[in-house]
């Protein structure tokens, strides 16, 4: 034990205030505030009435951010305004984070973790009263808003991985929980001479079209409800990009064998996901992964390269190879086994 813990101390009370910085952001963001403010200061009066906030509550926190370098903030002319960072809180900006932050999610449940370690179970049955996606589903701005965070991190992790493997120039590509099809449209503007099928839960798929047309690709690119549990339409090959660690592993065992189940053989198969360290620890960015996984999801995980395989072979495919993109996601490719 050190001698002197004031460092300590004072690193753990750190740590203890950080937490509430979290969950300020998510608030200002679900409120609107980044949108609201702009590379001019504003005051802080003519925000709260603007997005219908309590103005000393508002000043409160936006007084704290400001503290953290998320916003800037005048308390002699009561202005705010937003920083570069804060910028990427807005809708509007290019790589924005709005709703990844704006989502219900982790920052919704991990007061419930006590009860996830003590049971395994996810948090979101404690917290929210029901499994995660039910609860979306019952939800529709809540589901809206989960769509478009999916989307920001599809933008980030899956997109910078499209141009390092082939994609076939006339065949059909069939996105399995794709999304609103932020990488389907990718593939498709890669790919002129192919055509997509979006599968995923109904509720998505409105967004899904108006973002398929907005990319141009509406006209090759069929959307389709249904459910990762039962086998999607034919096609050359099939995407499943950050489905299977929502899914513990019998779960991802019944998606992969839905797939296999009515595909050619020559069909192929392109997973999408994170991949844990074989030996050693995993980086802290894959830990919290995991860990939101776990919290949100039953038995759902981030998982080596070894484990993605055994469940390939469960679900009927042969591992063929794997490339690595960017830190946060890969590309596994398989094709049908037998
Ligand atoms: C983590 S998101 C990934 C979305 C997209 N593939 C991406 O990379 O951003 C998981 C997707 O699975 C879909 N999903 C969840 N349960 C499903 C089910 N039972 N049937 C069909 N889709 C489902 C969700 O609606 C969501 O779009």
């Amino acid at each position: 034990m050190s001698e002197e813990p004031i460092a300590d101390v004072a690193a753990l009370f750190d740590l203890y205030q950080q937490g509430i910085v979290f969950h300020c952001v998510c608030a200002v963001t679900r409120l609107g505030i980044p949108d609201a403010l702009d590379h001019e200061p504003r005051e802080v009066a003519r925000v709260a009435a603007e997005t219908g906030c309590d103005e000393d509550a508002l000043r409160r926190v936006l007084r704290l951010l400001a503290g953290h370098s998320l916003l800037t903030y005048d308390p002699e002319r009561d202005l705010a305004g937003l920083t570069a960072r804060s910028e990427l809180l807005q809708g509007r900006h290019a790589m924005s984070l709005r709703a990844t932050f704006a989502t219900l999610g982790i920052s919704d449940v991990a007061h419930a973790l006590t009860e996830t370690v003590r049971t395994g179970r996810p948090a979101t049955v404690p917290a929210l009263g029901t499994g995660f996606w039910e609860y979306l589903a019952e939800r529709p701005e809540q589901q809206t808003v989960f769509s478009e965070a999916m989307a920001e991190q599809a933008r980030l992790l899956s997109l910078p991985c499209v141009h390092l493997v082939d994609w076939p120039p006339a065949g059909t590509v069939v996105d399995v929980g794709g999304g609103i099809g932020v990488l389907l449209a990718a593939v498709l503007q890669e790919e002129p001479g192919a055509r997509g099928i979006l599968v995923d839960q109904p509720q998505v798929l409105d967004r899904a079209r108006s973002f398929l047309k907005d990319e141009g690709v509406a006209d090759r690119c069929a959307v389709r409800a249904g459910n990762l549990f039962e086998p999607p339409p034919p096609a050359d090959m099939y995407l499943l990009s950050r489905v299977l660690h929502d899914w513990d592993d019998d779960g991802v065992v019944r998606i992969l064998a839905a797939i296999s189940r009515d595909a050619d053989a020559a069909a192929r198969l392109r997973i999408f996901e994170d991949l844990l360290p074989e030996r050693g620890s995993p980086a802290p960015a894959q830990n919290w992964s995991d860990l939101v996984m776990m919290a949100l999801y039953d038995g759902a995980r981030e998982r080596t390269l070894t484990q993605y395989r055994a469940l390939l072979e469960r679900g009927g495919w042969t591992f063929d190879r794997v490339v690595h993109g960017p830190p946060g996601m890969n590309v596994i490719e398989a094709t049908r086994a037998g």
